[in-house]
């Protein structure tokens, strides 16, 4: 058999490690905490999984979707101006997504040509890079640095890289740096994109996920955005319907209407009950999401707070449902660190790496566990001692 020679870039490298010890220690029965992965375990409210229920009891329902509902249009165009200030026109900015995972693999596909080049954070969520690769893109990493607040420094992209560049992928609140950028990066990046006429993606799926009374807004609220790009929105961890595959893409017409035809071709649209529950979740009671949002704060602080008692002193994120920190000092390898952590404490963790090269150093914990299990997390990272800076050896 032969096969494509673009799947070579891809590997399955540190995750397929780590599962396979999880699966060890879980036959072994031994303690395993698993914070890798960020797969949301809040439910959704009663009133969206109600909808859905209704809906999948309807035999008429199991027909190909083929388009997007009229009233599941209007209500993104009614919660785009009611939660961001945005105005839509259901008929031409709007399409869903079958997660908008499934709409950032693919979109590249109706930007770039092969060897275009693409802008992409450094680290990033990974098919912020994989979408660009797949439609045979190359990519130029604009670092998130620690020291720039993690937000892309646009003047430090080279004028011939710019020049070049036909796309640009940002994400704020940010997976995994959990940064949020100020207005003035996205009144910079209209202007950048317009400049060097990019197109610009903003993913916007931890919106909802930010914490100590401040918020998070739209790209598309700036002006000039509509012109420049689209915003990528995700049902997935606001209103916990991650399975459900719930995502969106919404803003310049003429995006939105390549990426719909694309997934014409591709897929049959989305199931429609589960097009009543993303009616359900964004025009029903909100009083969830301030829920969910208070749940992973609390999460937020127990670890921060329990890994600061134990010596661990770690950056506490002011958004998304991810922590990230730098490794202990005695460590030189993310990879290392991640994997003492599941080896000697039963931790799952991401190591900084997996999301781009300057992700070496950092981890990520994503918060995905009920607060009992996050206090066995720091208790067994406690027992294990792998915070503990290593004796010296004398001679
Ligand atoms: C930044 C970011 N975008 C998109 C997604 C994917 O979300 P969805 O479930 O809508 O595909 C995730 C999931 O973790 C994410 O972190």
């Amino acid at each position: 058999m032969q096969f494509a020679k673009r799947m070579n870039q891809f590997g399955e490298g540190i995750f397929t490690k780590l599962l396979d010890i999880k699966r060890k220690r879980l036959e072994n029965g031994e303690l395993v905490i698993d914070l890798s992965i960020g797969t949301p375990n809040i439910p959704p409210a009663k009133h969206i999984i109600e909808a859905l229920c209704t809906s999948a009891a309807d035999e008429n329902n199991y027909i190909y979707a083929i388009n997007d509902q009229d009233s599941l249009l209007e209500a993104v165009k009614s919660w785009y101006k009611k939660r961001y200030d945005v105005e839509l026109d259901p008929k031409t900015e709007i399409c869903s997504l079958l997660g908008s995972q499934e709409g950032l693999a693919h979109i590249s596909l109706t930007i770039i040509d092969e060897g275009d080049t693409v802008l992409v954070p450094d680290p990033c969520y990974p098919v912020f890079a994989d979408g660009p690769l797949l439609a045979g893109g190359q990519l130029y990493y604009m670092p998130q640095k620690k020291e720039n607040d993690y937000i892309i420094q646009l003047e430090d992209i080279p004028e011939e890289v710019a020049e070049k560049a036909k796309l640009i992928l940002v994400s704020y609140p940010n997976n995994p740096t959990t940064a949020m950028a100020p207005d003035s990066f996205y009144r910079e990046l209209i202007e950048f994109a317009r400049k060097h006429n990019i197109i610009v993606i903003h993913d916007n799926a931890y919106s909802e996920l930010v914490y100590d009374e401040r918020r998070a807004g739209s790209f598309l609220a700036f002006p000039g955005a509509k012109e420049v790009g689209v915003e990528f929105n995700s049902l997935s961890k606001t209103y916990g319907l991650a399975g459900a595959r719930i995502g969106f893409c919404v803003g310049n017409s003429e995006v939105v209407a390549r990426l719909k035809m694309l997934k014409s071709n591709i897929d049959y649209g989305m199931y429609l009950p589960f097009q009543k529950a993303a009616i359900a979740a964004i025009t029903g009671s909100q009083e969830c999401v301030e829920e969910t949002k208070k749940a992973y704060e609390k999460r937020r602080d127990i670890l921060c707070m329990g890994f600061k008692k134990i010596g661990w002193e770690i950056d506490k994120p002011e958004a998304t449902m991810f922590i990230w920190t730098r490794i202990p000092y005695h460590y030189e390898k993310s990879e290392d660190f991640a994997m003492d952590m599941i080896k000697k404490a039963g931790v799952i963790v991401t190591p900084g790496s997996a999301f781009g090269p300057s992700g070496e150093g950092y981890v990520r914990l994503a918060l995905v566990q009920d607060e009992d299990a996050l206090k066995k997390a720091i208790q067994a990272v406690h027992k294990s001692g792998i915070l503990n800076q290593p004796m010296p050896l004398t001679t």
